[in-house]
């Protein structure tokens, strides 16, 4: 049969939120990764340093494994070079969002003016700490994220010791992005790489499809796919594995959020199976993001096999990406 080993999987962008939610979503995402990159948009979001230890704590309990590293993120605010000196230990990244662009993210930047945010964009280039940013305007949705690219650029510009992350990219554009600017990165989901918005709403609406950025068009995926499946040194895998209470999914008023964390493997395999690009897998869940991040995250091998799995309906009250449906791919093991 079939198999695929990947030695220390990274997700570089997890929602793994707090309370019993928590205790739900975080030992599926201990299991089948060695670490991951949290993010901090909990209510309210994760901006002291207290903070931020009492939620890794919190985590560590939830995920019932020694083999996991949670990477901790701070939510972005103009914060001062003193206080960055004294969390710079305890995060991995800040993350930045513009105010109300998706969940949780109403304590947000109102403005991408370089010059309010500097002296903590300069602070953190010194510092090397990374910015990862969640990357849309208040545009017209299909247009967000395209229209979001003179900001990177700017930013790219104006700090070019920093190390900018493009969160979740969904278009042709940001990809384009990528070879222009050296200290520009991204991480890709699984879902923008199997989906574009007929698969969201071009028949029946599909609630647990929708998330921000939304899925694009069929080009933009293609980008995606081109980008993802030769490992470009520049991309690493992050899910934005976001879990929704069925209940908020399936109502007026739908949250955004596509939870994959449990399947996230298995799909990636049957990814880049499917264009028989296996062997750069490995590169592209993991050994890029070490590169990227410098981070060194303990041993673990996970063994995939070209197996049938039925995705579970649900796990807790979530219900996950392809709920139901026959993945080709299966964890048989994990070391
Ligand atoms: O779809 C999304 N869900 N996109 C985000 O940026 C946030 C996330 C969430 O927290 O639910
Ligand atoms: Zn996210």
């Amino acid at each position: 049969m079939k198999s695929l080993t990947l030695t220390m999987p990274l997700d570089m962008h997890v929602h793994l939120r707090d309370g019993d939610m928590l205790n739900i979503v975080a030992p599926l995402t201990s299991y089948s990764f060695s670490g991951a990159l949290v993010m901090p948009n909990l209510v309210p979001p994760l901006t002291t340093l207290e903070g931020i230890k009492e939620y890794r704590h919190r985590i560590k309990v939830a995920m019932e494994a020694d083999d996991f590293e949670p990477y901790m993120t701070l939510f972005y605010q103009n914060y001062t070079r003193e206080f960055l000196e004294s969390v710079q230990n305890h995060i991995t990244a800040i993350k930045i969002y513009p105010s109300g662009a998706t969940t949780n993210s109403e304590g947000g930047v109102v403005s991408f003016d370089i010059e309010p945010m500097r002296e903590t964009l300069e602070a953190m280039s010194d510092l090397g700490i990374i910015l990862a940013v969640h990357g849309e305007t208040n545009g017209f949705v299909m247009d967000r994220e395209a229209e979001f690219m003179s900001v990177y650029e700017k930013l790219a510009i104006n700090f070019p010791r920093l190390k900018i992350i493009m969160e979740h990219i969904t278009t042709a554009a940001a990809v384009e992005m990528l070879d222009k600017y050296e200290n520009l990165y991204a991480t890709i989901t699984v879902h923008h790489l199997m989906i574009t918005l007929d698969d969201v709403a071009g028949g029946m609406l599909r609630p647990h499809l929708f998330c921000k950025p939304i899925a694009k068009r069929p080009e933009d995926r293609s980008a995606l796919l081109k980008v993802a499946l030769e490992a470009h040194p520049k991309v690493m895998f992050g899910s934005d594995s976001a879990p929704h209470p069925k209940h908020t999914k399936e109502s007026c008023g739908c949250g955004a959020g596509v939870f994959t964390a449990p399947i996230a493997l298995q799909l990636l395999c049957e990814v880049f199976d499917a264009h028989k690009k296996l062997d750069n897998l490995q590169a592209f869940v993991s050994d890029n993001a070490q590169r990227i991040y410098g981070i060194c995250p303990d041993f673990k091998e996970v063994v995939l096999i070209k197996h049938d799995f039925v995705v579970p309906e649900m796990y807790g009250e979530v219900v996950p990406m392809m709920a139901g449906e026959t993945l080709k791919w299966s964890i048989e093991r994990v070391e």
